[in-house]
């Protein structure tokens, strides 16, 4: 048993599709290689797309793949209950029950959130130490955070998204914990420093501004980040890399995962 409770992690925005799992996978995966325990509750009950990554790690080593550090994990289910307040009761005791199962036990508690809001993301947003919303990198995307005039890059209006992480950070502060730390980082960046790129950034330093987030680099769209999943390994388990892309791509997520300052 740890006196500390495990530090929270919380990956999420609403939209799918945007490299949440396969980041929160590759932050767990760092953490392990760090010698950290860490444990994932998967909050995307219909994709579990963690949870499957975490799966085929599993098989891989029961077939006599390489021997490779393992986190705990579970699902977590919405309720289903029939009345709203009976479904937010059973989903907040469903919650506690499950952070009590590893917060002595664990160092870190990672939680992978589902695309659209679901009152068990938002209780998950309020419990973050430290919350990453990964972009993509257009101004569609950016709409996640609020609205940025793609000519002055003023900023016009907030999303719900930034709204509700506003509240959690009112919650946490009402309660006595220190702040939360918002990462907001993109992925799935295109390989090529295009125009739009570079407006994307700067719409985000005029956000970051505004709604106190650290907008730190991340991901960019790599075959690798995909190719691995049915094996359940990450650039960073790999004993070789044996391309240019691959080695910046190991780079790429151990910065990312410094920038989370986290170890
Ligand atoms: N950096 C990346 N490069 C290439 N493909 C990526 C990258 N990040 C995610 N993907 C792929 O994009 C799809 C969606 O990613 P996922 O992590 O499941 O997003 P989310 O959890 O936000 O829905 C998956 O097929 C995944 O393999
Ligand atoms: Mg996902």
């Amino acid at each position: 048993m740890k006196d500390k409770s495990a530090h929270i992690i919380v990956l999420g925005n609403e939209k799918g599709g945007t490299g949440k799992s396969t980041m929160a996978m590759h932050i767990v995966v760092g953490l392990l290689e760090a010698g950290k325990k860490v444990a994932v509750i998967d909050l995307d009950s219909r994709q579990k797309s963690i949870a499957r990554y975490i799966q085929n790690r599993q098989t891989f080593m029961a077939k006599g793949g390489a021997k490779v550090a393992m986190p705990k994990f579970t699902v977590l289910t919405q309720s289903d209950a029939p009345v709203l307040k009976d479904c937010e009761k059973e989903d907040q005791v469903n919650i506690v029950k499950a952070l009590d199962v590893y917060r002595k036990t664990v160092d870190f508690i990672v939680f992978d959130c589902p695309g659209n809001d679901t009152y068990l993301s938002r209780l998950a947003h309020a419990l973050a130490d430290t919350l990453v919303t990964p972009l993509n990198d257009s101004f569609v995307d950016l709409d996640l955070l609020g609205e940025v005039s793609p000519i002055d890059f003023e900023v016009k209006k907030l999303s719900f998204y930034a709204e509700m992480v506003w509240d959690s950070r009112k919650f946490r502060s009402a309660s006595g914990k220190p702040p939360m730390d918002w990462v907001v980082t993109r992925s799935r960046l295109a390989s090529l420093s295009s125009r739009n790129n570079k407006r994307v950034h700067m719409a985000l330093e005029s956000l970051q501004k505004r709604i106190m987030f650290r907008h730190v680099p991340g991901l960019y769209e790599r075959v690798i980040y995909k190719e691995l999943f049915p094996s359940g390994l990450t650039i960073l388990d790999l004993e070789k890399v044996n391309s240019m892309s691959h080695v910046a791509a190991r780079q790429e997520v151990r910065s990312l995962i410094e920038s989370l300052n986290l170890l």
